[in-house]
């Protein structure tokens, strides 16, 4: 089922994602819930708070990329509860990033390129590894989700004063996007 995604101003958005138990009900159907959501909105990371619900489940697609990356042909990957428990803070890039829940905004974000993740897959069996790459970074994007940080809280003051009647449109409702939403109220 397709999900309405919660658009910046919606309260949900900006609250500490729980971790959740492994009896969690109808885990599975609401993870192939938000892969569904996802693809209809052709993103490559979807975070449980964006449909409207503040517990840690994210899920990546990076499918879409293979033509410049091979190495993520078919990837389709679920998280739960998953924590950056460390970071390499000694590598940092700056790339251009983009939000369902931000539609009609992006600006460029500095970010680490490595860091180490602990999560459940879907199948609950536990990782804890260091990922790099686009993957890295679209997990930081989509933890931060957890945190209750969009990714314009990690540009400059500059750039945020530069776009700021845009995310003021975007708090009163002024949404123009081809998915499913749910506006601020
Ligand atoms: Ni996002």
């Amino acid at each position: 089922m397709i999900l309405p995604i919660y658009i910046l101003g919606q309260p949900v958005l900006r609250q500490q994602a729980q971790d959740i138990p492994a009896d969690y009900p109808d885990l599975k159907q609401l993870i192939a819930d938000m892969f569904e959501t996802m693809y209809r909105s052709n993103g490559v990371g979807l975070a449980a708070p964006q449909i409207g619900k503040p517990i840690r489940v994210v899920v990546i697609t990076l499918d879409c990329l293979a033509e410049d990356f091979p190495e993520y042909k078919g990837f389709n990957a679920a998280y739960i509860n998953p924590h950056i428990v460390e970071v390499d803070d000694t590598e940092t890039e700056v790339l251009e990033e983009g939000c369902l829940s931000l539609p009609g905004i992006h600006e460029p974000v500095r970010r680490p390129k490595r860091i180490r993740v602990q999560w459940l897959d879907e199948d609950l069996q536990s990782h804890d590894e260091w990922v790099d790459g686009y993957l890295a970074r679209v997990m930081q994007h989509e933890f931060d989700h957890l945190e209750g940080k969009v990714f314009t809280d990690r540009i400059s003051p500059l750039r945020r004063q530069l776009i700021k009647r845009k995310l003021q449109a975007l708090l009163h409702g002024q949404v123009s996007c081809d998915y499913k939403v749910k506006l601020p109220r």
